[in-house]
């Protein structure tokens, strides 16, 4: 697929069917997170791989209780046979700005010095590359945050405590049975912005 086709047609997909992805494929999407950009290439992104319906019930295990499971909007994202979750490590990039060719006023002190956190930037860039090779492979892919259950996926996956997780990518094939508007996100039909490129000044 031609890079062009890939960026017009990726869109989030929220129902899979229960089919594997093969492994050359599922290694090509990842492939694409640890090639793209790093800031001062820190390189601090890590990647917890759940592949097949046992591992990925842990991940839902902890995020939607059996309780409010069946009211779930998205039954088809609960067939995704990948689920990758997306870690950050803040202090590789604190590091790598505290070295010498850096050293830039303060990032290489802590956290809270960088107005423009790059572990999260890397993370977006890292997310969209794996998004881009899953629909240039006819996969199937959603981005989605893990909000308030960070702290009990990272433990339940043995994440390192001083690493933050950033979302999660659920990989698989389109659900076949779905209707082409079924299965969009509440936002996906808001207008496109047309007013976003300011050419010359604001
Ligand atoms: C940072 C980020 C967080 C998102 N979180 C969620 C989410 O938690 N649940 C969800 O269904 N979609 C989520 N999305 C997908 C957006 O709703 C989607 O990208 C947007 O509606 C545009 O649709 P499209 O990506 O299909 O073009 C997220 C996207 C991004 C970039």
């Amino acid at each position: 697929m031609e890079l062009r086709d890939a960026l017009a047609q990726r869109h989030m997909v929220r129902s899979f069917s229960t089919e594997p992805i093969a492994p050359e494929a599922l290694g090509a999407v990842l492939d694409a997170a640890t090639r793209s950009p790093s800031a001062g290439n820190s390189q601090g992104l890590d990647l917890v791989v759940l592949e097949g319906p046992d591992r990925t019930a842990r991940y839902w295990d902890v995020t939607l209780p059996a309780s409010r499971r069946a009211g779930f909007r998205w039954q088809g994202l609960l067939r995704a046979p990948v689920l990758v979750v997306v870690a950050a490590d803040p202090d590789r990039y604190v590091a790598r700005y505290g070295e010498p060719d850096k050293a830039r006023p303060g990032l290489g002190e802590e956290r809270s010095a960088w107005t423009v956190p790059f572990w999260h930037v890397d993370a977006g860039m890292a997310v969209m590359a794996m998004l881009l090779r899953a629909t240039d492979l006819g996969l199937g892919a959603l981005f989605f945050g893990i909000f308030e259950h960070a702290a009990a996926v990272a433990s339940a996956l043995g994440v390192p405590e001083d690493r933050e997780l950033v979302g999660t990518v659920a990989l698989g094939h389109p659900d076949p049975n779905l209707a082409a508007t079924e299965g969009h996100g509440r936002s996906a039909d808001r207008p496109r912005r047309t007013d976003q490129i300011h050419h010359g000044t604001w």
